[in-house]
């Protein structure tokens, strides 16, 4: 770290990933952003491992390039299939959504079964499930692959994303799973599908937004890399700045993300990363 105010780079495959942003934001306002959206190749929930990890470390050396201090990978794809080799080529610390996530459904849990929703490729790699089973707790992975169109269409509140729900998770939460007592939202796109899913899931099923729980360890990672000294009391009051990096338009990337951020967005470039 060398300023005290640190610029914290938060990658995704696209718009989904500004959830995260959007709990960072609340959690740690005295920080800036810098957010890179790979929205020309998006979707990475139905990609191969080697191309995830490659497009990822691509992304993150970009953020990189661009002054971040610390990596937040927003995406739980990414995540799940490339943490690793991400980490590995990264000079700066890297935070993932997956052991954040696990940890706080293991807060959580009475019942010590946990049911988690992703992407195919989230729920192919078994991330969750390790790290869920490291922490001596059951878990079942449900692939619900509808739901990510769904909410890029703004459907967060239409009968037939309920429907579709419905079915997933009548699936997820059935035999040995009945009594699952946590749904943990693997996909950056769930949380603002939440109102709904609170309805279509058991009564007695608590739901784990992965981006809060991110939000909570990258404050902590950084408590640990910058005690924050009285002496900065005025620089830490101003707004955060927020700059944003797309691959594929510029005015979608504004339309779209408004949606998941909460607040318009300004300051948005375009980047050609080279296949
Ligand atoms: N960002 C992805 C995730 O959280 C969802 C969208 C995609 O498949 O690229 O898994």
């Amino acid at each position: 770290m060398t300023t005290r105010r640190p610029t914290i780079g938060v990658f995704d495959s696209g718009f989904g990933g500004l959830t995260v942003l959007k709990a960072l934001l609340e959690l740690i306002p005295d920080a800036d952003y810098l957010y890179f959206g790979d929205t020309a190749r998006l979707p990475y929930g139905s990609k191969s491992v080697e191309t995830v990890a490659r497009y990822a470390v691509e992304a993150a050396h970009y953020l990189e390039g661009h002054g971040a201090e610390l990596l937040v990978i927003a995406c739980n794809t990414a995540t799940a299939l490339a943490l690793d080799r991400i980490t590995a080529s990264a000079h700066v610390p890297v935070v993932g959504v997956v052991e954040p996530g696990a940890a706080a459904a293991a807060s959580v849990t009475k019942n010590k079964k946990i049911v988690v929703i992703g992407t195919e490729a989230t729920v192919s790699s078994h991330a969750y499930r390790k790290a869920l089973e490291a922490r001596s707790l059951d878990a079942r992975e449900k692939a619900c692959p509808l739901l990510v169109p769904m909410v890029e269409e703004g459907w967060v509140e239409h009968p037939v994303t309920e429907q579709v729900a419905r079915i997933y998770l009548g699936e997820a939460f059935a035999e040995g799973f009945v009594d699952a007592d946590v749904l943990v939202l693997g996909c950056t796109h769930y949380p603002l599908l939440k109102p709904l899913l609170h309805r279509v899931a058991p009564p007695h099923v608590s739901i784990v937004d992965s981006a809060e729980s991110t939000a909570r360890a990258v404050a902590a990672r950084l408590q640990a890399l910058l005690p924050p000294p009285p002496a900065v009391r005025e620089e830490r009051r101003a707004l955060p700045r927020l700059k944003f990096f797309a691959t594929d338009s510029v005015d979608k990337f504004r339309r779209l993300g408004e949606r998941f951020l909460g607040h318009p967005i300004e300051d948005v470039q375009h980047v050609d990363l080279k296949e």
